[in-house]
């Protein structure tokens, strides 16, 4: 089954340094874009579930009921993780719960201490289930789900100490942000990257806010230990712009073209692209 944990797949990106593209649902549409995209790249993937997603699409249950049916329906054979993104506690607990293969722990808005704590209980959890967990340390920036905050940098010993519990993969503020990046974006903070990586022995690393990073600086992070990017608003506006595209050419207006699976197709392949043009600059193509 190509159902997974993120585990394996983020130690083999480690260590033959490339990454696993971690792109997020929104809804079916995406689901269906991104499995076709790995499978025709064969690359493994990581499918990232919001809290916010995750209650417009009827919560985790409902979610992980539509992805492993849609695995088996589209005879996907490349890994495939399904990965809560940004939970609270009880969040991660409801994702485990649900049959998640992947979660986020986003204690970053804690006291250190605590989310240390958190993190600690949810390594125990999660080894036994075979789950694999991803935890943070100072927020990132910019704006997800309807929070706003500024491009942090994170402390390289909080990181450490985290980095050092057990946990699958870390992810550390280096400067991005989600969303889209102004235009005066200073830029990631290799020195920062370079620091983490080695304090952390070898804990893959997470980028979050991947979108419109340009690719040298990702190739960059990458061979610095980047062994996963998240990706999500680069997806939605390419859905967006082709869907726009479709209906102010009045093609929705010809025939059956209201037809809701065919109005909504370039969006699709509009984000089947971005997705496997992600993976080819991620390195992750053939790695299946
Ligand atoms: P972007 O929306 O900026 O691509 O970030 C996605 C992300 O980091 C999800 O956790």
């Amino acid at each position: 089954m190509a159902y997974v944990s993120a585990t394996d797949m983020v130690i083999d990106a480690r260590n033959r340094k490339y990454a696993v593209g971690h792109f997020n649902l929104n809804n079916m549409e995406f689901i269906r874009a991104f499995l076709l995209a790995a499978q025709e790249t064969q690359s493994p993937m990581i499918l990232g579930v919001s809290g916010s997603t995750a209650k417009y699409m009827g919560g985790y249950r409902s979610i992980v009921g539509m992805v492993k049916p849609f695995i088996d329906h589209l005879a996907i054979t490349v890994p495939v993780a399904l990965h809560a993104d940004h939970g609270n506690f009880a969040q991660v607990l409801d994702a485990i719960d649900a049959g998640f293969s992947s979660v986020m722990f986003d204690g970053s808005s804690l006291p250190f201490e605590e989310n240390l704590h958190k993190s600690e209980q949810l390594v125990e959890i999660c080894r036994k289930k075979g789950i694999s967990l991803e935890c943070e340390v100072n927020g990132i920036g910019g704006e997800e789900d309807g929070v706003v905050t500024v491009g942090g940098t994170a402390d390289p010993e909080q990181c450490r100490r985290l980095g050092l519990i057990g946990i699958n993969m870390l992810a550390a503020g280096i400067g991005n942000i989600h969303g889209k990046y102004p235009a005066d974006w200073p830029g990631l903070h290799f020195d920062l990257l370079e620091e983490i990586a080695r304090i952390t022995d070898y804990t893959p690393l997470v980028l979050h806010g991947g979108s419109q990073i340009p690719a040298n600086m990702l190739r960059r992070a990458i061979a610095l230990g980047i062994s996963k990017i998240n990706v999500n608003t680069e997806c939605q506006m390419a859905f967006a712009a082709a869907v726009r595209e479709y209906i102010e050419q009045g093609k929705d207006r010809i025939g059956t073209g209201y037809s809701l699976q065919t109005l909504l197709s370039p969006g699709v392949e509009a984000i089947q692209r971005v997705a496997m043009d992600k993976m080819m600059l991620f390195g992750s193509v053939g790695k299946a």
